[in-house]
């Protein structure tokens, strides 16, 4: 550790590595392909930067290591703090409730106190990583209090904080009993950030609404301790992107293309090959994409000769009684439609309950004539951008729900759907099947330019960008 410690510190409910201890206690870690990291490592690396993060297992005790040029921080959370923590507040309430309650939040008080205390812990744990003067990077829903905490306990600190999912309108936000600690939670930061420009302003209009600050366009101004005009929090939209140069050279590759071959031959070479991949999460849609295929095979508009539907779900939050439901219905309605519309070599949906390494997913992208993400609501979806980014023969069809921040980017080259029309989700699926190769590829153009250029890179230099330019702290008491 450096003399004062890190320059940069991210914090985040999970690291960027998988931990693991072996019967004898020997702790060994593996990278877990994830996004943030993609997107930080460079910067961490350049800055000397920490990151604090769940050990990931129940009283899971590890000591800070180094991995890829980083500092490592695993924070401990016990058996019981990750059921009320981890499942139940944040993916049991924050999680239904700022993805316009498709499934009922449960509010509950002893999760709200776990919540606070292990936002704490994570405070602290960043406070004691932090050099004088440091940036502090928070991320997400799970993690709403630790601005403030942070800044209660060093006020020299810059601290950003990222939304990765949307922020709910008032109407539905209000109904949280500890709405006005999560808004002063977050207004602990210097600059906000969100997915959709709609995002940034639900929350200010939160702002408005439950506190008694002044707020002008994206700036929020916060009292000083006697009530004056105080420091300045900046709530702006920054869209996440990926590596989308990284996965464009994966999908080129000779052995991805192999085995994007070789998928389609174990498939029956179909003319068409239809591609959903989600967390098996009740915002995406699934049941409803399923419902929909399920219909244009009864109305003959396809047929399970010419093609086909693989669906990978990889498995999510398996604790939480909200998605142990969704499995049994989205697996019951993949069993029926391939029992009333499948034949012997041919099957409606294939369905795999699986996660899959990034080659495979390069593999399965560049196998799809038609990618369909049709959350019902989504903060962003990455899926849809690496879809695109393998994509370099400019052909494949992307039907995108408008429920997805996805589609603030895409809209010129995708097809919109409103997922809960099924009837012109359905008109778009069989277009996008049909679609003639050229029109296929004016789209692709349009939308490779725009993922190839907004890369992940971008979003997290614009990001800190803004922060490191904002006024520091002491320029404003
Ligand atoms: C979403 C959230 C992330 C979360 C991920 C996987 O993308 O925004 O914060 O890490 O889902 O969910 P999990 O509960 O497995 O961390």
């Amino acid at each position: 550790m450096p003399k004062d410690g890190y320059d940069l510190v991210v914090v985040a409910n999970r690291l960027p590595v998988d931990i693991s201890k072996d019967d004898d206690g020997e702790i060994s870690w593996k990278r877990s392909p994830g996004g943030l990291v993609t997107a930080l490592e460079p910067v961490m690396q350049k800055a000397d930067g920490a990151w604090v993060g769940w050990s990931g297992g129940p009283g899971l005790e590890v000591d800070p290591f180094d991995a890829d040029e980083m500092r490592l921080v695993p924070v401990t959370l016990s058996a019981e703090e990750i059921e009320k923590y981890y499942e139940g507040f944040s993916n049991d309430t924050l999680w239904p409730l700022y993805h316009d309650v498709i499934a009922p939040p449960a509010y509950h008080r002893q999760w709200w106190d776990a919540y606070r205390r292990v936002n704490q812990r994570f405070a602290d744990a960043a406070a004691a990583q932090a050099a004088e003067g440091a940036i502090v990077w928070v991320h997400d829903y799970q993690l709403q209090l630790v601005p403030k905490m942070l800044r209660d306990q060093r006020p020299d600190l810059r601290i950003g904080f990222f939304d990765h999912i949307p922020f709910p309108p008032l109407e539905l936000f209000q109904q949280l009993p500890w709405r006005r600690s999560v808004i002063d939670g977050l207004l602990g930061a210097d600059l906000v950030g969100f997915q959709r420009a709609g995002d940034a302003s639900n929350f200010i209009r939160a702002v408005r609404r439950l506190t008694d600050h002044t707020t002008r366009g994206p700036i929020i101004t916060m009292p000083d301790p006697n009530g004056k005009p105080g420091r300045h929090v900046r709530a702006a939209a920054f869209p996440i992107s990926i590596d989308s140069a990284h996965f464009d050279e994966l999908a080129r590759t000779p052995d991805v293309q192999a085995r994007s071959q070789q998928i389609r031959d174990d498939l029956g070479n179909p003319e068409v090959i239809m591609l959903g991949v989600d967390r098996l999460d009740y915002t995406k849609g699934i049941r409803h994409r399923i419902k929909a295929y399920g219909e244009i095979l009864a109305d003959g508009r396809l047929d399970v000769e010419h093609a086909t539907l693989i669906q990978v779900a990889s498995p999510s939050r398996e604790n939480v009684g909200a998605y142990q439901e969704l499995r049994e219905h989205v697996e019951g309605l993949a069993g029926r439609i391939n029992g009333e519309y499948g034949e012997i070599g041919h099957s409606a949906i294939h369905y795999m309950h699986h996660s899959y390494p990034p080659e495979e997913m390069a593999a399965l992208y560049l196998a799809a004539d038609v990618m369909l993400v049709t959350s019902l609501r989504d903060g962003m979806n990455l899926v849809a951008k690496e879809y695109v980014a393998a994509r370099s023969d400019d052909r494949g069809v992307l039907v995108l729900s408008e429920f997805t921040g996805a589609a603030d980017e895409l809209s010129s080259g995708a097809l919109l759907v409103n997922p809960h029309d099924i009837d012109g989700m359905k008109d778009a699926i069989v277009a996008a099947a049909q679609m003639d190769r050229r029109e296929q590829r004016r789209r692709m153009r349009k939308l490779r330019r725009r993922v190839l250029n907004d890369d992940v890179s971008k979003w997290s230099d614009s990001f800190l960008g803004v922060l490191t330019a904002m006024p520091s702290r002491t320029d404003h008491v």
